[in-house]
């Protein structure tokens, strides 16, 4: 860049800096707006917007007028070589109880609609919502629905057109819940519930109307080492295939009948794996400090987000997890108690091998949204 100095090189680098931040897009959205705050689907979302646009355009007309007078007065007083000084002025009454009125009238045309909205999102859930416990944990999210019993780790299933109340907490440090198509931040405070709620409308979804739809969530508060690999994503279904993955959660599919699924779900007890983590239907694994991997042959990333849910990566992360996800409280190799000691146990290249088929083939059977 030499050939490039001074403010040229400056200029060129905020212009190109400018043009490769609106080119970031995850991979795995094909609708382009997955991180959108603009396109409201959410009842939430929707009321937030509309303060947004009342204060886009009062600013833009003010801005214009204040653009237009600046340059009206720059022009209409320059110096246009006359001798002596211009008329001198001490004071306008007029102007200077203009210039305080009017401010004054557009910060509270701005105001009410604020605190009404504020009001608005701090209020209660309607009757009937569903309730959904939030967990955020050392870099992923638990989510517990309270009235059916499930549990489910870094994927919030959820039904349209129904509101949805989440009771929001941490157990270690603070995080930030937010999922930008379905509405604002809140916080996850160790110590306190924080709450929110929102209602998907099916058909106010600009993108698809009517579709099922995954929503990228992240969390919105810098929270250690992986805070950037702390993503989730909201499900949303029709409220009929909502009730069928609440069953497939009580009661999930047997796995297939097959050598290595059987051999994998072995090596899930003999590895260690059952110490921390839940799958229904499988009774050993009991295990609470992991996230419940029931049905997780269904998701479609891995480690809260962060690789796509492949063979590939599955092996990967089973065989070094710390490559995967720096800091992880997942154990490569996981300790099993025999007598009161803890006792490391490595698994195998075929245990590893075994554990992504039996992992992968523990699916649902209700269709899952892909974007
Ligand atoms: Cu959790 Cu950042």
């Amino acid at each position: 860049m030499s050939y490039l100095s001074g403010w040229t090189r400056h200029a060129s680098t905020i212009v190109l800096g400018s043009v490769l931040a609106g080119c970031g897009r995850p991979w795995q959205y094909e609708d382009g707006y997955p991180l959108s705050t603009t396109h409201a689907s959410t009842d939430m979302n929707e009321s937030i917007l509309q303060v947004y646009g009342t204060f886009t355009y009062i600013t833009v007309v003010v801005f214009f007028i204040v653009s237009a007078l600046l340059a009206y007065t720059l022009w209409r007083f320059r110096d246009d070589g006359s001798p002596g000084n211009p008329e001198q002025i001490h004071g306008n009454t007029q102007l200077e109880v203009g210039w305080t009125l009017i401010p004054v009238v557009i910060v509270i045309t701005l105001l009410v609609p604020t605190i009404r909205t504020i009001f608005q999102l701090a209020d209660a859930a309607p009757e009937g919502a569903l309730e959904i416990r939030v967990t955020g944990k050392r870099w992923w999210w638990v989510f517990d629905y309270i009235e059916s019993g499930v549990t489910t780790a870094n994927e919030m299933h959820v039904p349209v057109d129904r509101p949805i109340s989440l009771l929001l907490e941490s157990d270690t440090v603070i995080h930030s819940f937010w999922v930008p198509r379905l509405g604002g931040k809140r916080d996850l405070v160790p110590g306190r519930i924080n709450r929110m709620w929102f209602t998907i409308d099916s058909n106010r979804d600009p993108v698809a109307p009517g579709q099922p739809h995954r929503y990228l969530g992240e969390c919105a508060e810098y929270c250690g080492e992986s805070h950037a690999l702390m993503r989730f994503d909201v499900v949303s279904h029709t409220p009929q295939e909502f009730e069928q993955w609440v069953a497939a959660m009580q009661n999930p599919p047997a796995p297939p009948a097959d050598p290595l699924v059987r051999r994998g779900e072995q090596a899930f007890t003999e590895g260690g794996c059952v110490g921390c983590h839940v799958i229904r239907g499988n009774d050993a694994a009991q295990g609470k400090q992991g996230p419940d991997l029931t049905n997780f042959g269904d998701r479609i990333r891995l480690a809260a987000g962060t690789v796509p849910n492949t063979a590939e990566n599955l092996h990967a992360w089973l065989a070094d997890p710390d490559s995967v996800k720096p800091g992880t409280t997942m154990q490569a190799n996981a300790s099993r108690e025999i007598d009161g000691m803890n006792i490391p146990v490595e698994l195998t290249e075929e245990q590893i091998n075994a554990l992504v088929a039996y992992l992968s083939s523990l699916k649902s059977g209700v269709p899952q949204p892909t974007n």
